[in-house]
């Protein structure tokens, strides 16, 4: 397995500098993946005319390829009337290299990975790109629609290449996931609170050469979580980089944020709670560059705008911000 060694030599000095607690990333190369079984959507029902529905056919060769495959979303631009939920993938990859323009009006997530190991969601021409339309929601005041993306329970994960635009509600959530990496990622939201760009809790992730632009979280994290490293992320007209909204039993560990640029956002870094209880600990955060926002960092332990959690409060200790 050159690859693997490759890359395990390429994460050693990680392990030493940054946060993460083992490799991160799919097991298995797209290629293997590929070589195992290829589903192409257009074989299940997909057409890119921008009018069929690509949900059902992107299901179905989900199925088909869950227990080792690639699923292949070919350039062109398809529309997606019904949610997804892709569930118990086993050496799984899925390219995008279309474009998915949202036509139903569900809540929820419009995709949702979830129970997966060995999972890789990438462009390979680094042009494959979700349109949520989120205007549509946002022009009524409505912020209750999907979110574009979610991955539940999946590890050795990456998800790197898409571009994400205008979503309902928020952009990319990731929920107990572990050993996943993050990267080359562009989201571009609408100016509003509730539009979270990324917002991750679970353990050993890497998020790293992501630039959103919205007006709330850029790159977030929330509890439980350890072992987070988020670097060399641009958050442009957005809320900034945050911890929380930090509630009852937060457990927060070794958290590292270096390399952000923040530009015109209400601050660059907040940890936000109002009550609850548990800690945060061991987190660094280095070499933060801002113009233009309301504050720079924002510890606030009586957030007004949630609602007061019972409990003494989260503790913070052995936080530490340089440069
Ligand atoms: C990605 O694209 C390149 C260039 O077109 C191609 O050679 C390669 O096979 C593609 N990879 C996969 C996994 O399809
Ligand atoms: C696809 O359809 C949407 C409306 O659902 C439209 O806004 C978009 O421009 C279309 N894409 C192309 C490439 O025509
Ligand atoms: C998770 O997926 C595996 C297959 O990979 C399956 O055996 C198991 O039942 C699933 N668990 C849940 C909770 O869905
Ligand atoms: C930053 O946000 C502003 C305001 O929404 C937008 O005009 C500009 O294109 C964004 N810049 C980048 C690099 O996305
Ligand atoms: C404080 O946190 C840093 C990581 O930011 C860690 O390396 C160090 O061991 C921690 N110190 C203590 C006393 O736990």
């Amino acid at each position: 397995m050159p690859a693997l060694s490759i890359l395990a030599l390429a994460l050693a000095p990680l392990l030493v500098n940054g946060q993460l607690s083992g490799s991160v990333g799919p097991l298995t190369s797209a290629h293997s993946k590929a070589a195992t079984k290829t589903c192409n959507i257009l074989d299940y029902g997909a057409v890119a005319d921008n009018t069929t529905d690509i949900g059902s056919p992107l299901s179905e060769a989900w199925d088909a390829c869950s227990d080792g495959g690639l699923i292949y979303i070919p350039p062109g631009d398809y529309a997606m009337d019904t949610w997804v939920s892709l569930s118990g993938g086993k050496a799984t990859a899925i390219i995008l290299d279309g474009t998915i323009y949202r036509t139903g009006t569900d809540g929820g997530n419009m995709i949702l990975v979830e129970n997966s190991s060995d999972f890789e969601l990438y462009s390979n021409s680094s042009s494959g790109a979700v349109q949520g339309f989120g205007y549509v929601y946002h022009r009524e005041g409505d912020l209750d629609g999907p979110r574009i993306l979610r991955l539940q329970d999946v590890s050795n994960f990456a998800v790197h290449d898409i571009i994400l635009v205008d979503a309902p509600a928020f952009h990319f959530v990731m929920d107990d996931c572990s050993d996943g990496e993050v990267y080359n990622m562009a989201i571009r939201g609408g100016n509003s609170g509730g539009l979270d760009g990324i917002d991750v809790w679970g353990s050993n992730i890497w998020v790293h050469d992501v630039e959103v632009t919205n007006k709330d979280e850029c790159v977030t994290v929330k509890s439980p979580a350890n072992n987070i490293l988020v670097e060399s992320i641009y958050c442009n007209w957005s809320g900034g980089c945050a911890m929380g909204s930090l509630g009852a039993d937060t457990d927060i560990t070794d958290i590292l944020y270096r390399n952000v640029y923040t530009w015109s956002s209400n601050q660059m870094y907040m940890i936000k709670s109002n009550g609850g209880s548990g800690t945060v600990k061991n987190t660094l955060l280095e070499n933060f560059i801002g113009h233009g926002n309301a504050y720079s960092l924002d510890i606030d332990s009586y957030w007004s705008s949630m609602t007061a959690v019972d409990g003494d409060g989260v503790e913070l200790s052995n936080i530490t911000f340089k440069n």
